[in-house]
């Protein structure tokens, strides 16, 4: 069972201000898929605490596959898809792209999300948009080849038959 840390970048939830609803979206989605959240946390979109938490998680092999969510469009706070790419050593952009291709057919305005992903030591990083329903639709097309990539990180097979 692969663990899954959660951490959502929103300066209004980080405040108190408004209820952080996409955090307990992906809890739920992967809990559904047979994965174990050890982890979750909320955090203001500052690229630098970010980072660090991300490398914390990674370096310290708390977590197998992390899930940001928030921070990745215009607004000049955010800051997610910067602080991901600093973290990572290795990326994994296809991840992204299937989100964006998956989204486009829901809406245009996918094209707007500038998240990534990639992998720092033994930890797949994944960047979700900001919006629960947002999260839902990526998290329903990606979540089923998530765990291949996992077990090929992890060395659990070599077998990409399927
Ligand atoms: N992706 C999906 N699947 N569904 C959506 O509704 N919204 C988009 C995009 N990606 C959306 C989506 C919008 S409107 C924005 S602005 C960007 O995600 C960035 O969102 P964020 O800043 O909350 O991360």
């Amino acid at each position: 069972m692969y663990r899954v840390a959660v951490i959502t970048l929103s300066d209004s939830a980080y405040a108190g201000s408004r209820a952080d609803l996409s955090g307990p979206v992906i809890v739920a989605a992967v809990e559904a898929a047979g994965y174990d959240v050890v982890h979750t946390a909320i955090l203001p979109d500052e690229e630098a605490q970010l980072k660090s938490a991300l490398i914390s998680l990674c370096d310290g092999n708390q977590a197998d596959l992390i899930f940001t969510t928030g921070g990745t469009g215009f607004s000049p706070r955010d800051r997610t898809p910067e602080a991901t790419s600093a973290a990572i050593e290795r990326p994994a952009p296809g991840i992204a792209e299937a989100m964006r291709y998956a989204s486009l057919a829901i809406t245009p305005r996918a094209m707007l999300s500038r998240a990534t992903a990639g992998i720092r030591k033994g930890t797949l990083i994944v960047n979700l948009p900001g919006s629960p329903k947002a999260v839902q639709e990526c998290l329903d097309y990606i979540l089923p080849s998530l765990a291949h990539g996992l077990e090929i990180l992890k060395g659990d097979t070599g077998n990409c038959a399927r």
